[in-house]
């Protein structure tokens, strides 16, 4: 076994909100010595989406064999933690249970100190993982399955939310056009690679603004936009091509996306920007914000694609900076299925 230094912080860490069991260890905030994900999605894939009590049942099923996998591959024992990061929301109740009451009792057998995490904050924090020398403040856009989010990050666990979607998340978008053109689910990366052998420009799917605040977002409009484009071209009896319209879609998304955040970043007076959550793994995305930052002198930062979707490691580095600003929680703590950021 590998020797521990007293003064390292090992956490362990668990993430179950939606269909991943998930388990990592993180030393001190930022090493990642063990990352486990069971991924539940080809479970879900043919109902065309997560079901949430199979989501449960299949978490309750394999979360300790995942911890035990975690410790292992970090070549760790319960003994060496120095605490227990667990994600208690956002997310599907029944799924957030199974972590958190999982954490609590390990911590209550075992003594070790237990920290409930944000997901949000999770994701954010997977960008400390690749790039050491990252460090608030900065701006990150999230965007998931179930959230599209312009943060402020003013410090370590320290949010300002300056912009969110006023109705769909842009991977709930995603995951409903893939459907609406025959993809499947999930979504996100089918329309991804799909799109490489579209035309972006073969469509001119809308780009929508919020009046009342120009950073927040909205993604209901396009997606209606290309279900009544479907719908016209069946109509008329004219071939739709699916690569286009993939294509046409997402960079109506990532325009969006970008121009928003990007503004933000300068009126706020931000030289770094960073993005989050699982539809930062869109190859396209990453590309326009890498050159559009480029461009602005704006340093850009993006996780390796596994820590953008859900994972325990994310929650392992944020736990970690509640851990040393003396965050713990008691065995009261509960999954809060809509916990909000500030
Ligand atoms: O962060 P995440 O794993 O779970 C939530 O917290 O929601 O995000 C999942 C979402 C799904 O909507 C999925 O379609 C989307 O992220 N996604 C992508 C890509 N990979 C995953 N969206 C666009 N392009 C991708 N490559
Ligand atoms: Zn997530």
């Amino acid at each position: 076994m590998e020797q521990l230094n007293k003064s390292e912080v090992l956490i362990l860490a668990i993430e179950t909100s939606c269909d991943e069991t998930a388990a990592s260890v993180v030393k001190n905030g930022r090493e990642v010595l063990s990352n486990v994900i069971y991924t539940q999605i080809a479970l879900h894939t043919r109902f065309g989406g997560v079901v949430p009590e199979i989501a449960s049942r299949k978490h309750i099923e394999k979360i300790n064999q995942v911890i035990e996998q975690a410790l292992e591959d970090a070549k760790v024992t319960l003994r060496d933690i120095s605490a227990i990061a667990v994600t208690y929301g956002p997310g599907l109740v029944g799924a957030l249970l199974v972590g958190v009451a999982e954490a609590k009792a390990i911590s209550f057998a075992t003594g070790i100190p237990l920290v409930g995490v944000h997901h949000i904050s999770g994701h954010i924090s997977a960008n400390y993982i690749e790039h050491k020398e990252l460090e608030p403040p900065f701006v990150c856009l999230v965007a998931s399955g179930g959230h599209s989010h312009l943060v402020v990050v003013k410090d370590y666990g320290q949010y300002e939310i300056i912009g969110r979607t006023r109705d769909d998340a842009a991977g709930e978008a995603f995951d409903k056009v893939a459907r609406a053109i025959g993809l499947g689910y999930p979504g996100g990366p089918k329309i991804d690679s799909l799109s490489k052998e579209g035309n972006p420009d073969a469509i001119p799917f809308p780009r929508a603004k919020v009046a009342e605040n120009e950073y927040d977002f909205s993604f209901s409009g396009l997606k209606s936009a290309v279900l009544n484009y479907l719908n016209s071209c069946r109509m008329k009896g004219e071939e739709v091509i699916q690569a286009d319209v993939a294509a046409s879609f997402q960079k109506a998304v990532i325009d969006v996306l970008v121009e928003h955040s990007l503004h933000a970043v300068k009126a706020f007076g931000y030289d770094k920007f960073a993005i989050a959550g699982g539809v930062a793994s869109n190859s396209s995305l990453r590309a326009a914000f890498e050159q559009e930052c480029a461009k602005r002198g704006i340093a850009f930062f993006h996780p390796s694609p596994v820590f953008c979707t859900d994972n325990a490691a994310m929650i392992g580095v944020a736990g970690y900076y509640e851990y040393i600003k003396g965050v713990r929680h008691g065995y009261d703590l509960n999954a809060v299925p809509n916990l909000t950021l500030q």
